[in-house]
């Protein structure tokens, strides 16, 4: 992309918004209600408003690499916060997707610098899920079943939040594991059992 062309295609979009409705950006700043807190990976190819059909204003967003949700990570963690207890959403996503370059260097031997706690979050779904993740022998699948269990063990990382355990009670908020396939485009979603997790955690990270 040439980064001298980008003032220009965002002229070209505000005149395209204001011809389809002149208030759009008078309505716009008006404030946001979005329904949808999605925490997806910082990968330029998984672009959450376009693969979803989302308009401005519908889904709050954060991103980082290999979509994870650590509970010392301040920026995270006050995106949840923020999203949750004050923009009230009543769903949150965890959005991984296949071919993750992060899930990918987090399944081999090598030292990244600064990179490597961020990693060692993913290397700990592995061994949490090491029977299952080494009897798949296909190296492809292996690799795509962990993306799927990191999205599963970030989903558990946000209902062991107190903000979310408290929406959960007081307005039945969701928490939802997808998968984008960028082979194929598709959002597939995990249908992660969240009812049963709750009831399984609860015992343990039970905060309210
Ligand atoms: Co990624």
């Amino acid at each position: 992309m040439d980064i001298k062309k980008i003032f220009e295609n965002n002229r070209s979009w505000i005149n395209e918004k204001l011809k389809a409705d002149e208030s759009y950006f008078s309505n716009l700043s008006k404030g946001q209600n979005p329904e949808i807190l999605y925490i997806g990976c910082s990968d330029s190819r998984v672009t959450v408003e376009e693969i979803m059909g989302a308009n401005p204003g519908d889904v709050f967003v954060h991103r980082n690499i290999a979509n994870m949700v650590s509970n010392i990570d301040l920026s995270s963690m006050s995106v949840i916060d923020y999203a949750v207890t004050h923009l009230k959403v009543n769903h949150v996503v965890v959005c991984g997707h296949y071919y993750c370059g992060g899930v990918k260097a987090a399944m081999e031997p090598a030292d990244l610098g600064v990179l490597n706690p961020w990693l060692r979050n993913i290397r700990d779904v592995y061994r949490l899920h090491q029977t299952e993740l080494d009897s798949i022998l296909n190296e492809d699948e292996k690799y795509k079943r962990l993306v799927e269990l990191n999205v599963q063990e970030q989903c558990v990382n946000v209902i062991k939040a107190a903000q979310v355990q408290k929406a959960y009670k007081d307005r039945n908020l969701t928490v939802h594991g997808w998968v984008f396939d960028i082979h194929s485009g598709k959002l597939i979603d995990l249908k992660i059992d969240f009812p049963k997790i709750m009831e399984d955690i609860m015992r343990i990270y039970k905060l309210i």
